[in-house]
């Protein structure tokens, strides 16, 4: 991730991304007049209301869970989990991500700069949605290439548009089978944009993206459920982002 000025739109963007409310999001967007509702512009808690299968769980069970959730970036979707999940541990490798999800989670509001033109922006404030359960969330800095190896094991992990990210992704995916316990929910969402920035061309898959988790994973892990989410991040009122992510669930064995 660059430095500077660059890191610190990135952060905004990220955090409007999560934390903006539709209005927010879509404020003098005319591309998306009209429009009664515009998909994707909650991805970081449908990556955990859409793919989690909420039916292995008694309600009994929901005071025990422990979810990780890895390149949480400014945490929504660890705040998300902390509505269903006594313990999150959220990791993400940005210091000045897990500081902001962290200004939140103390119930602190963020000034934001959205942006109207491409270097024209307008202040705005964030905060923690309400409802969820902030002091259930770990924040802390790490690298999901080389986690702790005490950390797990999880009930849940989430690991949304993270994967294409990693420059050597085979490294995280080969600890998923220490982190989950049996019986566990794997999710793992991803665009798929392999790019050499991030990854070298010999770390990405050769073939598709769901092979190449489906044979990391082979033995350990079933594929249960797969759906495709869409993403909007504004980068300005001209200017969106629109995606969609592969998220597929995994159950442990
Ligand atoms: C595209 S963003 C996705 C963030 C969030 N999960 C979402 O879906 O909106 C990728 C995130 O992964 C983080 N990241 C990149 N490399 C990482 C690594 N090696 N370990 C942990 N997090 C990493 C970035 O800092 C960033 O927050």
């Amino acid at each position: 991730m660059s430095e500077g000025y660059e890191s610190q739109r990135l952060l905004h963007q990220y955090l409007l991304f999560h934390y903006g409310s539709d209005e927010q999001i879509l404020e003098g967007a005319t591309a998306f007049q009209g429009q009664e509702e515009v998909e994707g512009l909650h991805f970081a808690e449908a990556t955990v209301w859409s793919a989690l299968m909420l039916d292995r769980y008694e309600e009994k069970d929901q005071g025990q869970l422990r979810a990780l959730d890895i390149g949480c970036a400014v945490g929504r979707s660890s705040f998300e989990l902390s509505r269903l999940c006594a313990e999150v541990v959220a990791i993400d490798f940005s210091q000045a991500f897990i500081n902001a999800a962290k200004q939140l989670q103390a119930g602190q509001e963020i000034p934001v700069q959205r942006y109207d033109e491409g270097q024209l922006p307008t202040e705005i404030s964030l905060s923690c949605p309400e409802a969820v359960n902030p002091e259930r969330v770990k924040f802390a800095v790490g690298d999901a290439m080389d986690l702790p190896d005490d950390l797990g094991p999880f009930d849940i992990v989430h690991a949304a548009n993270l994967l294409c990210r990693l420059s050597q992704p085979q490294l995280f995916l080969q600890q998923l089978p220490d982190l989950v316990k049996s019986g566990g929910q794997l999710i793992m969402a991803t665009p798929c944009t392999w790019s050499e920035e991030f990854t070298a061309q010999e770390n990405q898959p050769q073939g598709s993206t769901l092979d190449f988790i489906r044979s990391s994973l082979a033995g350990t892990f079933k594929l249960q459920r797969q759906v495709e989410l869409p993403f909007v991040i504004r980068d300005h009122a001209r200017k969106f982002q629109i995606s969609t992510s592969q998220t597929s669930t995994w159950v442990r064995k």
